[in-house]
């Protein structure tokens, strides 16, 4: 697929099939992510890469670990979570979680429904891969950065080879429940998850697509 075509079809895959991906695919998809460009070629991504079986012990530590501690007091975020929305973000933000919810068949007032979506992140939303994306804690906001781009570009590397993926702040929510049971070093700073496989077109979830702001909305040229 050309670039400009795959960043005009690509999205978020929120429910997978339970067929494995190859392991050989897998390392392309790593191998041409690894070519990002960062900070001074720091590279300060890791990766923790779990398949199959570890996919789904982690899913099921996970979900039984958030369905018992689903308060904002119980989240321990490794890094500062994101502020307040206003504006143009609230609109868009609040536009993406409604998309959701209609194609669940979600009313937005189902409070607990919508709890029980947002705790299909803890399952990977059924992937048989799931990739938890760690930086260097002393390094700071441009590491975070670097981090952001090694994850889109394995992304879109994801969906060159035919799998869907979606990058998951949820994972960071609780990193330290995910550090925990992965063993991860508190040098380290758990950024976000990625949910990998091949999907499932025909999930409810699915059945969406997100809009983007015009080029004028976000491009300001400056002239002298
Ligand atoms: C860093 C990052 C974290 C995200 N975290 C979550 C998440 O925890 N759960 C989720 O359902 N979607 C998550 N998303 C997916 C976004 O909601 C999605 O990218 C956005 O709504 C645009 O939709 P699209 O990717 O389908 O174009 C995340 C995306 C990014 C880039």
């Amino acid at each position: 697929m050309d670039f400009a075509t795959l960043m005009k079809t690509r999205w978020s895959c929120r429910g997978y099939r339970p067929d494995e991906v190859p392991e050989e695919m897998l390392t392309r998809v790593l191998a041409t992510a690894q070519r990002t460009g960062s900070w001074c070629n720091v590279q300060p991504w890791h990766v923790r890469l779990l398949r199959g079986e570890a996919t789904r012990w982690l899913a099921r530590e996970l979900t039984a670990h958030v369905s018992s501690h689903p308060d904002a007091a119980d989240q321990t975020p490794d890094l500062e979570l994101p502020g307040t929305y206003a504006g143009v973000h609230l609109e868009r933000r609040r536009e993406a979680g409604y998309a959701l919810y209609r194609s669940l068949g979600i009313e937005r007032t189902d409070h607990a429904a919508r709890a029980a979506a947002m705790l299909d992140n803890y399952s990977f939303f059924g992937a048989p891969v799931a990739l938890i994306v760690t930086v260097e804690r002393s390094q700071g906001a441009y590491a975070a950065a670097d981090c952001g781009a090694f994850v889109a570009n394995l992304m879109n590397a994801a969906l060159d080879e035919g799998l869907g993926t979606i990058a998951q702040g949820a994972l960071g929510v609780y990193a330290g429940k995910v550090r925990e049971l992965l063993e991860i070093p508190e040098h380290e700073a758990v950024l976000c998850g990625v949910a990998l496989g091949y999907p499932d077109e025909e999930h409810p979830s699915n059945g969406f697509r997100t809009e983007r702001a015009s080029l004028s909305d976000i491009v300001t040229e400056v002239r002298r």
